[in-house]
């Protein structure tokens, strides 16, 4: 039967252009490197995008402090996240950046006129904190003062941390900004706005399909409740960002061209290949499949903004956006200080990405929760199941493959119910992994490889080697447990896929999804070289290190 192809596209979130991708971020790459490749060994078509989030004050202002242009940083950083997701094998097929004539383009010459003659962008002058030292109006995020309601210091200029209050900047009381530390000036200019309002029978709609996850589908009721609110998505000069047309100096708001990015992401890779249909993706009626993999605290723009904006320029909608938590090192909030906010690079330097990839895997599920990456369970983990359980299925079965039969493995495969377990776990395996719980995934995984090294302890072929008349059943069993490390890895691949690319070398035959029924016969493989390294303590602790960010 010809099983149906699905085609689907599927995005991370744009990782901001101001600083380097770190082990959070990772979670959120690996975990959607892992469905990916797991719907290509399905044989389905992914396009997987993703591009830096290039605009914004905080950007703008960090390629002040480092004295360059932003063009010039945002275009080294570029460089150096493109390294990172490729060290770790994220098998991205483009990645690009928001800063490109493909989103420009997009935003002003298609979705805004758009938005603009649907009646959907009004103008209202509004008050705003005024930085009178560096001339710009302060974001939020750099007023401090103290808080109107409970009086605690040191609080940021749209909440406070210590009694949860959210007010207006400027009923802060004493704000300082904290780029100058000047005290604002009260300063009023014309924004732009959208009418999310407008799209509150959509937004139920779009949701009720199944669209989210349970938990944030409550987080969006309660907004829902307390009411939608018209969206500001201008933001006067100094910018970097998109000019609005028609002003001179007022910018779209970042977080308006940022998810644009998805699209024009997108874009830019059917101009590179020319057998990807553009319309086919994101036309209204699109029958292929959308998905953007993110993190907890983006939610409110993928969930309702992003889709408001999605279907007041006719495009399609997403399928469904996959929420995950907060990475946490050891325990607690990643900190500069005490060295637990480790950045991609500094964990590459001494530890194989894969060691991460399985590690992340054994942890993830599909709900909204946080995941903690502890020290020692780590280096335990990978330890126990990739190297003691799953690689040295292969190590100890080889070694007699090669020695007594010339590496190839007998001419036909015991058909134990063993065995067939091992074939009939892809069902729950596949779901699995479809329904992105790589806990449970891994689980099944490593039981089945456990069962295996229990047949090898009972059948100990070290000592059947030592009979004459026990080589043919050394051989069976020994080509038995060489078939069940195949099977393994097969179901590994989505999450080590250069453990994968090794043992193709060592079985001699590609790894495929389709052949796990058909067990290797009369097959000749290579000579066993090691797979997988143990991690030792010594270097996994060099990790953890004073960050120089
Ligand atoms: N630029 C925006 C996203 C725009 S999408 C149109 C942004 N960038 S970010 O660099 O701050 O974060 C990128 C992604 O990484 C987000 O999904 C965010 O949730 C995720 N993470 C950042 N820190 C994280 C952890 N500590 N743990 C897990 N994910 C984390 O937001
Ligand atoms: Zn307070």
């Amino acid at each position: 039967m010809l099983k149906h192809s699905r085609k689907i596209l599927v995005t991370c979130a744009l990782p901001y252009a101001n600083g380097s991708i770190h082990l959070g971020h990772m979670l959120e790459h690996i975990q959607a490197d892992i469905w990916v490749r797991y719907q290509r060994l399905r044989d389905n078509t992914v396009h997987f995008i993703c591009s830096d989030d290039a605009h914004g004050t905080a950007i703008m202002l960090k390629a002040e402090k480092m004295n360059i242009t932003p063009e010039k940083m945002i275009m080294l950083i570029k460089r150096e996240h493109e390294k990172d997701f490729k060290s770790f094998d994220i098998s991205y097929d483009n990645y690009h950046s928001t800063h490109s004539k493909e989103n420009y383009e997009l935003i002003t010459s298609q979705i805004y006129p758009k938005l603009k003659r649907n009646g959907y962008i009004s103008n209202h002058v509004i008050s705003q904190a005024f930085d009178p030292i560096k001339q710009f109006f302060l974001p939020d995020r750099f007023l401090k003062g103290t808080c109107p309601k409970c009086k605690s210091k040191e609080q940021y200029g749209d909440n406070c941390d210590r009694c949860g209050a959210t007010y207006n900047t400027i009923e802060l009381i004493e704000p300082k900004s904290t780029i100058s530390g000047a005290t604002p000036i009260i300063k009023k200019s014309k924004h732009y706005f959208f009418e999310l309002p407008k799209f509150e029978v959509m937004l139920k709609n779009w949701i009720s399909s199944g669209s989210l996850q349970d938990t944030v589908m409550n987080k969006i009721q309660e907004w829902f409740s307390s009411g939608l609110k018209k969206w500001d998505i201008s933001r006067d000069a100094p910018y970097f960002g998109i000019n609005i047309p028609g002003e001179k100096n007022k910018f779209f708001y970042v977080w308006l061209d940022a998810p644009i990015g998805y699209i024009s992401c997108f874009k830019n890779l059917c101009n590179k290949k020319t057998n990807i249909n553009f319309d086919e993706y994101w036309n209204k009626d699109s029958q292929t499949e959308l998905y953007h993999f993110i993190g907890k605290d983006i939610v409110y723009f993928h969930s309702l903004f992003w889709p408001a904006i999605l279907e007041a320029s006719n495009f399609r909608k997403p399928n469904q956006i996959f929420v995950h938590g907060y990475l946490t090192v050891n325990g607690k909030k990643m900190s500069k200080s005490k060295g637990t906010f480790i950045k991609a690079s500094t964990y590459l330097k001494y530890l194989d990405p894969e060691c991460l990839r399985y590690y992340y895997a054994s942890k993830l599920n599909s709900r909204v929760e946080d995941l903690d990456f502890n020290l020692e369970d780590f280096i335990q983990r990978v330890n126990t199941d990739i190297v003691n359980k799953i690689v040295n299925l292969a190590s100890r079965n080889a070694s007699f493959i090669s020695k007594y039969f010339q590496s190839t493995l007998s001419t036909h495969c015991i058909q134990l119910e063993l065995y067939n377990e091992f074939v009939s776990s892809s069902e729950k395996i596949s779901r699995l992994y479809e329904t992105r719980e790589f806990t449970h995934a891994m689980q099944t995984i490593t039981t089945l490889a456990s069962k295996a090294n229990q047949y090898i302890n009972e059948k100990k072929p070290w000592i059947m080697a030592k009979e004459e008349k026990k080589k043919k059943e050394l051989h069976d069993v020994c080509s038995l447990g060489i078939n069940l490390f195949r099977i393994l890895i097969i179901y590994l691949k989505p999450v080590m896929p250069k453990l994968a690319i090794r043992t193709e070398k060592f079985i001699n035959a590609k790894l495929t999804w389709n052949s796990i029924n058909n067990p290797l016969v009369n097959h000749k493989i290579a000579h066993f070289k090691p797979l997988f390294s143990r991690i030792t303590p010594q270097t996994a602790k060099k990790i953890i290190q004073m960050s120089d960010i």
